[in-house]
Formats: C-alpha cells, structure tokens, sequence
C-alpha cells in the first residue's frame, strides 16, 4: 500500500523542526515507517542546489532564477526519494513542499500563483500532499524566534513586510484547499501544538 504524504509549512521560527520530531515519532508509535525530508534538497543534487539558494552567493539571484532553482530541486526531491519511498509503503514527512514556493515566491516576491501552479503540474504529475500541517503565528514571533538561531541566510535576510505577505499567502493557500490543509496555531503553549497535530494525524487515518 502507497505511503502516506505529510508536507509541513510555515514561516521560519514557528517550531517546525520540533514538532516535525513530534509528527514522525506519532505515525512511527502507529506502526508506519517515516521517512522524514526538506526542501529545497533531500537528494544529494537538491542538497547542493540548497546551498546555492540559501548562501549570500556572488552575483544577484533573479527572482525567476530563485524560483526554478526550487523546482529543480523538487523534480530531483520527488523522483530520487519521495515517490520511491511512497511507493515502498512509507510516510514521507516533508519540511516545506510546492506551497512554500507559492507562499515565498508566489506571494514574497509577488511572482503570483499562475506560473507556479503551471510549473507544479510539470514537475509533481498526479503527486499532491495527504496533509499540510501550516504552522502559523505572527511575523513578530516567528522573527524574534528565527534570530536566535545566529547568522541569517540569504531568505532569512528577507524583512517583516516579506514575511507578513509570505504568511497571508499561507492563510490563504490553506482558506483554499480547506480539506488538504490543517492550520496549527503555533503561537500556543507545545502541548497545544502537540495536540492539534496528533489530532490531524487521526483525522488522515480515520478519512484513508
Ligand atoms: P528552511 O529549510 O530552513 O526553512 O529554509 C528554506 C528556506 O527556503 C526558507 O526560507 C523558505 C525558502 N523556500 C522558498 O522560498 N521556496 C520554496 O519553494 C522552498 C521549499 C523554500
């Protein structure tokens, strides 16, 4: 039986990598085996086309260029590990997918939804997340919470009014496929997180 697809997405300083520790060990407790990836990479070549993504590189990235270098990274990603792994019966747990293009590149950088919903169709065929678990909280919080983590990344140099629009752009990415999304409120205390996310993963279970 195909595994199941999980993507998670959120702006940074949500808590994603903690409760994405969280989600692969409540689906592992259910007796499934995860196979827990990121974008941009997953593949060895994805890998290296993260790091020209995320590096101050040399010479200014054109918005266009940033954004096939994303879906470059994704073909690799989907080709050479998700859908093997999907096929083999596993739960691919996924930190960011195609909805972070739309919400960082669609919405961020106001490439709008078009182009990337073409380039979608190319690049994943028939391939959609079961679940999206958006962690959503206030730019304020999410920034405060990435800074501690030290020196910024090219995206993470990005200012509030960028990640105000990158979050509205998730809101209503999930206002959209209501049945695809379940939007976590990620400002509250971890146990509440915690418990909406477990609560999510049964929903999955019960609707499959
Ligand atoms: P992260 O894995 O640390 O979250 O870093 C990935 C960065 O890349 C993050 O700032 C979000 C950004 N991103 C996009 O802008 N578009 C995309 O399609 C993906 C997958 C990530």
């Amino acid at each position: 039986m195909r595994g199941k697809f999980v993507t998670v997405e959120g702006i940074e300083g949500v808590g994603k990598s903690t409760n994405i520790d969280f989600l692969s060990s409540i689906i592992e407790a259910k007796g499934f085996t995860v196979l827990r990836t990121r974008e941009p990479g997953g593949t060895p070549m994805a890998e290296r086309i993260r790091q020209m993504l995320l590096e101050h590189g040399e010479e200014p990235l054109p918005d266009i260029a940033e954004l096939l270098l994303f879906f470059a990274s994704r073909s690799l990603h989907i080709s050479n590990t998700i859908r093997p792994a999907l096929a083999a019966g596993q739960w691919v747990v996924c930190d960011r997918f195609t909805d972070a293009s739309r919400a960082y590149q669609g919405h961020g950088r106001g490439l709008g939804l078009e182009r990337i919903n073409l380039m979608a169709q190319w690049v994943q065929e028939d391939l959609q997340p079961d679940l999206t678990l958006l962690l959503d909280a206030p730019v304020e919080l999410g920034m405060a919470r990435a800074k501690k983590r030290g020196a910024a990344d090219r995206l993470e140099s990005e200012d509030a009014g960028f990640y105000q629009r990158v979050r509205d752009g998730y809101l209503g990415l999930a206002a959209a496929e209501p049945e695809r999304f379940a939007v976590i409120d990620a400002s509250r205390e971890l146990e509440q997180v915690q418990a909406a996310i477990t609560l999510a993963i049964n929903r999955l279970l019960s609707n499959s």
